[in-house]
């Protein structure tokens, strides 16, 4: 078997399971950051996945609700949820598909399923702005399966939403704010995926398919799905597949290092920010 420790690569320094919770109109999902178990991991504020063939998990989605001063990134891995805002944009995300929303000054939304039985799954991630883009214009980038570039390698199948992959492939997204890399990865049994990362940047790869193997200060890591592996600084992330191979996503970005105001569905810089942004919504400014 390939060993994965290498000088450059980044060690497992955590691994968390998640925290049972429900959101929305009392949608079930585990969510991996921002919970009493894993604290968010700057500029990554949130992680929920969700995952269930039961429609009485998801049904009631997530009627209308406001976001201000930070990202959305939906990504579905089966189902498909309909989301619409009052700004006139709408649309149905479909297995594969990416929308990742800028919700920057606001806007009021909704995401509800577009199914009434059958698997749901996908993530939803909540990725923080800086001070100077927290009250820009909303903006959608928006990419259907086909759209977003697999680049093959030996071992290991990467979808690569954001971010530069080890040959070169780049992702649809642009988020030059953080500098966002969100890989979706396939790992073969035994297979040995590596991607270099700028240093100082936060990473975490969340398992959800399978096991893997990464490496830690005592050698390896094993990381059963459902897990969330947070890493340690590094030129390199690295994981190798278990004996059933797994299905893993690699996000890394550059941290913020600003203070955080956070209440509900706004994340500002200030509690004076937040005050305003619950004044807005009430007062039909978004
Ligand atoms: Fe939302």
């Amino acid at each position: 078997m390939t060993p994965i420790s290498a000088p450059k690569a980044r060690e497992v320094l955590a691994t968390t399971h998640g925290e049972a919770t429900s959101d929305g109109a009392g949608v079930r999902m585990t969510r991996l950051i921002g919970s009493r178990v894993q604290e968010p991991i700057d500029p990554f504020l949130m992680l929920d996945y969700f995952g269930s063939e039961r429609a009485g998990d998801y049904i009631g989605g997530f009627p209308d609700h406001p976001h201000r001063g930070f990202e959305t990134v939906t990504y579905m891995l089966a189902g498909r949820m309909r989301h619409w805002d009052n700004h006139g944009h709408s649309g149905v995300i479909e297995p594969g598909d990416v929308q990742w929303m800028k919700a920057g000054r606001g806007l009021i939304h909704s995401e509800m399923p577009e199914q009434d039985h059958g698997l749901m799954r996908g993530f939803q991630l909540w990725i923080n702005l800086p001070a100077a883009e927290k009250m820009a214009p909303p903006a959608y980038q928006e990419f259907k399966a086909a759209e977003i570039p697999v680049e093959t390698r030996e071992g290991a199948r990467v979808k690569i939403v954001a971010g530069k992959g080890a040959t070169g492939v780049e992702g649809p997204v642009r988020a030059p704010h953080v500098d966002a890399l969100y890989f979706d990865i396939e790992l073969a049994p035994d297979g040995v995926f590596r991607q270099p990362l700028p240093e100082g940047h936060a990473a975490f790869f969340v398992v959800y398919e399978g096991s893997a193997v990464g490496p830690s200060e005592d050698g390896e890591r094993t990381l059963d799905a459902l897990s969330l592996a947070t890493l340690g600084d590094g030129a390199e992330a690295a994981l190798r597949g278990g004996p059933r191979g797994a299905r893993a996503l690699l996000l890394a970005a550059r941290p913020l290092r600003e203070p955080v105001a956070w209440s509900g569905p706004f994340v500002m810089n200030t509690r004076a920010e937040l005050l305003q942004a619950y004044e807005d919504y009430q007062l039909g400014r978004f």
